[in-house]
């Protein structure tokens, strides 16, 4: 991944076009490299809802929380806490673990720990509280998972599972949560630009390398090709 400067001057919307192409094709490589449910043995399916339970159940709401305190626009403002309003008051961590719950695919100690590192590292990239950076990560974020709902779905179904209320919501409504990112992203871009050399891609490359994880904890993961 290549650095990305940017000053007051040269953000215009080619720039946050650019962005979200790039986001777009960063979701698009993580969608091609997943494995086929069918080929998967049931206990690789359990593991996959399992480690997303861990790093989603108790994350989501503390990042979008993180970008919440991160960005100065009103715009921004207003949408992540949408974003959050509708989390808390429809309860999304219950939705996830009515459907790990149902799969048999609650984490274990060793789900929990397999993803303990690079979700340390996403931790660590919220608490800088780079208000674009963030934005931009959870962009990524929520394009990712509307597109990965219907895999998480399959894998559920494998473990004979029906219940799908968590995968039917987020494969909808995040369609629009993405969109509210993006024009949020254009106001914060203006009034608080991120500082010049900064990789405004950083968090989306530590959440890829989470997800990778998520779907494959082997230690070598050279199976997407770098964003740029
Ligand atoms: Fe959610």
């Amino acid at each position: 991944m290549s650095a990305t400067s940017l000053s007051p001057q040269t953000l215009n919307q080619p720039i946050q076009m650019s962005i979200q192409q790039t986001i777009g094709g960063a979701i698009d490589d993580l969608m091609a490299s997943l494995p086929s449910p069918e080929r998967l043995s049931p206990d690789q399916q359990r593991a996959i809802i399992s480690r997303y339970t861990a790093v989603l159940e108790g994350n989501f709401i503390y990042w979008m929380t993180g970008a919440y305190l991160a960005v100065s626009s009103e715009q921004a403002r207003r949408k992540i806490l949408e974003n959050l309003l509708e989390e808390v008051r429809d309860s999304h961590p219950r939705m996830l673990r009515k459907f790990s719950l149902a799969a048999h695919a609650i984490p274990t100690d060793s789900d929990a720990m397999a993803i303990d590192r690079d979700l340390t590292n996403v931790r660590l990239f919220v608490g800088k509280l780079s208000g674009v950076r963030i934005v931009v990560m959870m962009a990524f974020f929520e394009g990712f998972i509307q597109k990965f709902m219907a895999y998480l779905a399959e894998l559920a179904a494998a473990q004979g599972s029906a219940e799908f209320e968590y995968t039917d919501v987020h494969g909808i409504c995040d369609i629009t949560h993405t969109q509210e990112l993006f024009n949020a992203l254009a106001e914060e871009m203006e009034l608080n630009p991120p500082e010049p050399g900064a990789d405004l891609f950083e968090g989306v490359d530590l959440l890829r390398t989470l997800m990778q994880t998520v779907i494959d904890p082997a230690p070598v993961k050279n199976w997407v090709q770098p964003i740029c």
